[in-house]
């Protein structure tokens, strides 16, 4: 079992964050010199989390605030990719997503809130009672899609992808 998103900070880790809580605690975003420890800090955990993860570009590494906001982040980076192929919105569908009912409220709020101003349609499929997805309930929902349809499946844990 992990902690259940209730997990301590790593002793390394708060030793790390400290100079950056108590003395180089400049706005990275800013112009002024107080503020470019910050920035070249930053840039030098992009590097090291870029070759741990074995990205190809510095630009792979996006840092945000919170598991919140990479859930719609991920969200909204798939659409866009999606929608980069299509570019012209008002003439395709809008993509479908099947979301599972037991998925954090960040990724149902948000995929709720898409549905509502009509960026995709939403298939929320519900689980039993321990948790798991029936296979059962996610083919019904592929079989209504158009065959024509491609399929993505994201593991939320991981970050994995499989298209076909
Ligand atoms: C899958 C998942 N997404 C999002 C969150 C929310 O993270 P945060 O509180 O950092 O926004 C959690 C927290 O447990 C989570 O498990």
């Amino acid at each position: 079992m992990d902690y259940n998103a209730t997990t301590p900070i790593f002793p390394e880790v708060v030793e790390e964050m400290q100079p950056y809580l108590t003395e180089h605690f400049g706005n990275p975003s800013s112009v002024h010199i107080f503020s470019q420890e910050c920035k070249n800090s930053i840039q030098r955990a992009r590097v090291a989390v870029k070759e741990l993860m074995g990205a190809d570009r510095d630009e792979e590494v996006v840092f945000t605030s919170c598991g919140s906001e990479s859930n719609c982040l991920a969200i909204n980076i798939g659409l866009e990719a999606y929608f980069s192929h299509h570019p012209n919105k008002s003439q395709v569908d809008p993509p479908h997503i099947i979301a599972s009912s037991i998925e954090h409220p960040s990724v149902l709020n948000h995929l709720s809130h898409l549905e509502n101003n009509q960026t995709i349609s939403l298939s929320i499929i519900s689980v039993n009672e321990r948790g798991v997805v029936s296979v059962e309930s996610v083919k019904r929902e592929i079989e209504v899609l158009k065959p024509s349809n491609q399929f993505l499946l994201v593991d939320r844990i991981t970050g994995r992808t499989w298209l076909w």
